[in-house]
C-alpha cells in the first residue's frame, strides 16, 4: 500500500503489517482471491470515538486485476460488514482517489468538511506518516489533499423516509424553487470531471501554501480561502 501510494506521490496514513494482521484476525477485513488462492484485493474495517465513527480503510487491488470492478465490489463487501457490525456508525473515508470518491459515492457517501470527521486523536495520528501531514497541520486539520467523505446512517433513514412520503405524496404540487434545487442536484450527481478539477485545484493551492511556508504552520494563514460544495 505504500509502495503503491509512494508511485502516486500521494500519501497514506501507514500502518505496521501487525495492526493489519489484527484487523484479519477480528473479521474486520475483506479479502479477494482468486480460486486458486491468488491475492486479488484487500480492505479493513476501523472503528474510532468510542465507534460512532467508522472508516473502510487501506483499499488496494492487485494492478493486475484492476479496472475490472473488484475494487467497487470490496467496497461493497466492507461497507456491508461495517453496517452490520457497527449499525449507528458514521462511515467516513479520506482519499484523494478518483475511483474511491466514484465509488464511495454511489454507495451513499456525501463529501463534507473535515469537521465533520471523527475527533478521535488516535486516527488524525494515522496521518503523521501521509507526505502531507505539514499541510494538514498548517490548516489546522481543517483541510488537506484528501477530500473527506461521510455515510450518514441517520441522514440516509431520513432521506429513506422522505423519499418514501414523497412517493405517498407523487400528486402534491411543489414549488417552482424546490423543483430547480432538485434539477441542480440531479444534474451535479455523478460529474467527476469537475471533481477532478476541483482536487486538482486544491492540491495546487494547498502544496503552493505548504511550500512557501517551508511546511510550518503558517501556511495560507487566511489569505487564500476557498471550499467545495457537492451540489
Ligand atoms: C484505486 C483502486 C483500488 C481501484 O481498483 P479497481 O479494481 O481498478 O477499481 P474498479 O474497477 O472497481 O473501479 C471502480 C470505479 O472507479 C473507476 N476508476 C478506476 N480506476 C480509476 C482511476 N485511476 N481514475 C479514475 N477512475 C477510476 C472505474 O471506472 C469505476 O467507475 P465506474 O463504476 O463508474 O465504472 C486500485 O487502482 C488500487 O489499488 N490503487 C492503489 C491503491 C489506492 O489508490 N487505494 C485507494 C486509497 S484511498
Amino acid at each position: 500500500m505504500e509502495a503503491s501510494a509512494k508511485a502516486r506521490g500521494t500519501g497514506i496514513a501507514k500502518r505496521s503489517p501487525e495492526y493489519v494482521q489484527l484487523k484479519m484476525d477480528e473479521g474486520k477485513a475483506v479479502i479477494a482471491l482468486t480460486k486458486g488462492g491468488e491475492w486479488v484485493g484487500f480492505c479493513y474495517i476501523e472503528a474510532w470515538g468510542h465507534e460512532k465513527f467508522v472508516a473502510n480503510s487501506g483499499l488496494i487491488v492487485n494492478p493486475a486485476f484492476r479496472g475490472h470492478g473488484v475494487a467497487k465490489a470490496i467496497k461493497e463487501k466492507i461497507f456491508e460488514l461495517s453496517r452490520k457490525k457497527y449499525p449507528d456508525a458514521k462511515i467516513f473515508g479520506l482519499t484523494t482517489g478518483l475511483a474511491v470518491m466514484k465509488i464511495n459515492s454511489d454507495l451513499g457517501y456525501e463529501p463534507v468538511t473535515y469537521s465533520e470527521l471523527t475527533d478521535d486523536e488516535e486516527f488524525w495520528k494515522g496521518c503523521r506518516s501521509c507526505v502531507n501531514f505539514d499541510v494538514l497541520t498548517a490548516k489546522n486539520r481543517k483541510n488537506c489533499l484528501c477530500t473527506a467523505m461521510l455515510y450518514d446512517p441517520v441522514e440516509k433513514a431520513k432521506e429513506a423516509e422522505e423519499k418514501a412520503a414523497a412517493e405517498r405524496n407523487k400528486l402534491v404540487v411543489t414549488t417552482a424553487g424546490d423543483m430547480q434545487q432538485e434539477k441542480k442536484k440531479r444534474k451535479f450527481k455523478g460529474n467527476f470531471s469537475l471533481f477532478e478539477r476541483w482536487v486538482r485545484y486544491k492540491k495546487y493551492v494547498l502544496l503552493k501554501a505548504a511550500r512557501k511556508s517551508g511546511g510550518s504552520g503558517a501556511a495560507g494563514s487566511g489569505k487564500k480561502r476557498f471550499f467545495f460544495g457537492w451540489l
